[in-house]
């Protein structure tokens, strides 16, 4: 790669507090100290595909810091599957085609897990692209944080906070549902700042009948009330089992028909999965007798302006990129390492997903303080 003039930027997946912080740390970086040029595509993939873009000049990156959304734009487009007047088609090409007739130097994607993914398919076709690590799950593997975390994180906790005085009025079960399909660091992290006395993640299978003594204990102890955090993606010991003997059945189909079969019984279990929070609650009612209560704090916890430490991540980070766009590296994502960045190639962050350990340190710390993470 020669010396970057011309560099694209684009928000793909779903919106995270400290895209526009990022948007403008690598913009400011780029254009002001590296006198670069930055187009931004609108729509994530798609604003590629279809040429759909925006100038980003110095005045479109002032007063965005604190602003959440992505004044790009977002959405969860595939450049492989696009779906185009009703088809799914593969842009690729387009996408090819665009960048090379902006006489790109280098493509930066923010976004979680799947647009990691989709960036690593562009590296592959020749693209210099680089990507920034962005979702309020922190689930992208090889950095310590994605930006939008924190933020969340701490829209979670206030939440339990506030559902705290309102379970112990009525003496009830309130059950708060965090955001987290996979990974529970969300559900976790608020919980234990929130003093949830359950907690349940996808990584920690449960047995709803330990949460119920553990409810009752509580009630035997004269505390008529209980806070549980489910993340959005915690299942219980047998609806884990199913899912994970569904996936294998698909990993190991041999032919076209096995595996459309072995597709379809996933999707089936999965999708039985869902109001899984609300049955939680009835369950819970029905095995300790308090009455329950359920709180879904979903897209409230993507919104608003970002946290500090958001936003000194997001511009450490796009700063760094634009750092390392000037120096000609690309192919890969550029990581958060301790209080410092480091460039991660992005074969080793596609595909990987970044799950609590069972014996981290959060984790532990949970079950010392006496909360219940149901197994
Ligand atoms: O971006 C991550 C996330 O917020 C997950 O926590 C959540 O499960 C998912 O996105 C929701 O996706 P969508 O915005 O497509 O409904």
């Amino acid at each position: 790669m020669g010396k970057a003039k011309r560099i694209g930027i684009l928000t793909s997946g779903g919106d995270s507090p400290g895209l526009n912080a990022a948007i403008r740390g690598v913009g400011k970086a780029a254009l002001g100290f590296y006198a670069m040029e930055l187009i931004g595509f609108r729509d994530g993939f798609r604003g590629l595909a279809e040429d759909h873009r925006m100038r980003l000049e110095k005045n479109a990156l002032a007063g965005i810091l604190t602003v959440g959304g992505t004044i790009l734009g977002t959405s969860r487009d595939k450049p492989h599957r696009m779906e185009i007047d009703g088809r799914m088609r593969d842009m690729t090409k387009a996408i090819i085609k665009n960048y090379q007739s902006h006489k790109l130097d280098a493509l930066v994607c923010l976004g979680g897990g799947g647009t990691q993914k989709n960036a690593l398919r562009l590296a592959q076709e020749g693209l210099h692209v680089l990507t920034l690590p962005k979702t309020i799950d922190n689930d992208v593997a090889m950095t310590d944080a994605t930006f939008g975390f924190d933020t969340a994180l701490g829209i979670a906790t206030e939440a339990i906070d506030r559902l705290h005085s309102t379970a112990h009025s009525h003496h009830r079960i309130v059950v708060a549902e965090v955001m987290g399909h996979r990974a529970g660091w969300l559900a976790l992290g608020a919980g234990i700042a929130g003093g949830a006395d359950v907690i349940l993640i996808p990584e920690i299978p449960y047995d709803i009948s330990i949460i119920a003594q553990a409810i009752r204990r509580r009630s035997r102890h004269g505390t008529n009330f209980s806070i549980v955090a489910v993340a959005e993606g915690a299942m219980s010991k047998e609806d884990a089992r199913a899912l994970q003997v569904a996936e294998q059945s698909k990993a190991k189909a041999r032919n076209k028909f096995q595996q459309q079969a072995a597709k379809l019984h996933l999707k089936s279990v999965v999708d039985k999965h869902r109001g899984n929070t609300l049955r939680l609650a009835r369950q819970l009612e029905e095995l300790t007798q308090l009455e329950s209560r359920v709180t879904i704090l979903g897209y409230v916890q993507r919104g608003g302006t970002p946290s500090a430490a958001d936003r000194l991540l997001a511009t450490r980070l796009g700063t760094a990129c634009a750092d390392l766009i000037q120096e000609g590296i690309s192919g890969v994502m550029v990581a958060s390492r301790g209080e410092g960045t480091e460039p991660v190639p992005l074969e080793k962050v596609a595909g990987k997903l970044k799950t609590v350990p069972l014996e981290h340190p959060w984790v532990e710390s949970a079950r010392r303080v006496g909360t219940c993470l149901g197994d």
